[in-house]
């Protein structure tokens, strides 16, 4: 069965090397975190992810994964896919390639005759034929088309389920040329029942930043309607969901607590990015940014004039955070880029001298207790003693929160903010201490 050496055994390249495994393939999966490696050579996903632990446990068990630091050493590889990650520059907003660039040398030293490279990471428009290939072509001395085949065959799973979408999504599949395109159709069918073929590596990748800025664009409208709604006294929920009632034309998101996560906070800019070196526009994308980054502030002004209004001076003032992870549906551990995280750094940033205390009913205490916060283990320990409880995620669990039993456990008058609305903003009508909020009410 064809060897399939996988670059980066993150959240994308872990996951697709079990579905691989899964489907007999060989796989090899190349991690440099040392930490890491160790891990998953145990068969332990660092992260988690609906139905990955069994399957890696199997899979590294059997043989069918194998893992290594580097390709030193790992013999013949038939498919390269490259799944390492692309953020960034900090200050810039400009995409960071540094790690595409390592992995492009470290595989160009490697690759043989007749191998498929399959560039799987987020890339900005261009990077497949300007920056891969070349980079390949040089430190392997081959020639694209005669001596390997190139693919832009983008991730577009959603963390929490991605092992189950890995097997239904369509695949888009750029290649370099027509060999290309069916060797990477051929591998990926095995996965999947739908390979949509597109033009060009640059259609393929464009496709990936088109997805991400959509949706990234289509909650900022929400969160701007919210916003709206929040001044005028409206309940931004209640109306969204009248429009989007029986009504064919609308599928307006629910509001957020801002848009985060590894890939929609940086997508746009990617896209912004390279639509700027095109001599094109891309302003609606970054507004859509920059409303999705902002509620996070004006969250922590509301919550602290609301705390003045009720006379609770920040110093005696005791904050719980529920929902650290960037998202609670699907479940998830990850916490980069997470509104939740941003919220931590400006309450303590602007209110150093408010306790905060934190929960989250999916990561573990050990990783919660390196964000340096006070950790509770479960939510009626974060509202004990608190002044203001705040429900910064999506998790199902909190839709069964008794509102009665959690807030009496407050140090009322106290604020109850549900930014996703988890709960039903009437429940609230009868408890007379308690002041319930959200984004968008
Ligand atoms: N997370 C998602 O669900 C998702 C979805 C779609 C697309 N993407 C894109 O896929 C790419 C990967 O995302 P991710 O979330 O898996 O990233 P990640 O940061 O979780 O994982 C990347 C892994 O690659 C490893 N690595 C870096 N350089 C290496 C090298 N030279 N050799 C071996 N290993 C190396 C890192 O140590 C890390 O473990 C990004 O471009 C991202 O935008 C991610």
């Amino acid at each position: 069965m064809t060897s399939v050496a996988v670059m980066g055994m993150g959240y994308v390249g872990l996951t697709l090397s079990v579905a691989l495994a899964k489907k007999g393939f060989n796989v090899i999966g190349v991690e440099k975190n040392l930490d890491v490696l160790t891990q998953l050579k145990e068969g332990i996903p660092h992260f988690t992810e609906k139905g990955l632990a069994p399957l890696l446990r199997h899979y590294v068990k059997a043989g069918k994964i194998r893992l290594s630091q580097n390709l030193v050493g790992v013999g013949k590889v038939d498919t390269y896919i490259i799944s390492v990650g692309t953020p960034l520059h900090k200050s810039s907003k400009r995409p960071n390639t540094d790690y595409i660039g390592q992995v492009l040398e470290e595989v160009g030293g490697h690759v043989q005759q007749g191998a498929l490279i399959a560039l799987r990471s987020t890339v900005a428009v261009g990077t497949s034929r300007k920056i891969a290939i070349p980079e390949i072509e040089k430190s392997s001395g081959l020639q694209v088309g005669d001596g390997f085949s190139f693919a832009f065959v983008p991730e577009r799973t959603i963390e929490g389920n991605a092992i189950q979408e890995l097997e239904k999504n369509p695949q888009v599949i750029g290649g370099f040329d027509e060999a290309s395109i069916q060797k990477a159709s051929q591998m990926f069918a095995k996965l999947t029942p739908t390979i949509l073929s597109v033009s060009s590596l640059e259609a393929a990748e464009m496709v990936k930043l088109m997805d991400n800025s959509y949706r990234d664009l289509r909650f900022s409208y929400a969160n701007q309607v919210a916003q709206i709604c929040e001044s005028m006294g409206l309940d931004a929920n209640e109306l969204i969901d009248c429009a989007n009632t029986h009504y064919p034309r609308n599928s307006i998101p629910v509001p957020s607590p801002g848009v985060g996560g590894a890939c929609l906070s940086k997508d746009p800019y990617i896209l912004a990015d390279a639509a700027k070196k095109a001599g094109a526009d891309a302003s609606l994308l970054l507004e859509g940014r920059r409303i999705n980054e902002e509620i996070v502030a004006d969250i922590v002004n509301r919550v602290a004039a609301r705390l003045d209004v009720i006379k609770k001076p920040m110093d005696q003032v005791t904050i719980g955070i529920a929902g650290l992870a960037f998202k609670g549906q699907p479940e998830t551990s990850d916490l980069r880029e997470s509104t939740s995280i941003w919220l931590l750094e400006q309450f303590s940033a602007n209110y150093p001298e408010a306790l905060i205390k934190v929960y989250d009913p999916v990561i573990s205490d050990t990783e919660l207790e390196t964000l340096g916060f006070e950790v509770s283990s479960s939510l009626e320990q974060l509202a004990s003693g608190a002044d203001v409880l705040m429900l910064m995620n999506n998790h199902a669990s909190y839709t069964e929160i008794d509102p009665y039993m959690i807030t009496s456990k407050m140090r009322q008058p106290c604020l109850f903010y549900d930014a996703w609305r988890m709960l039903e903003k009437n429940m609230f009508d009868e408890l007379d201490n308690v002041e319930y909020l959200g984004v968008g009410v």
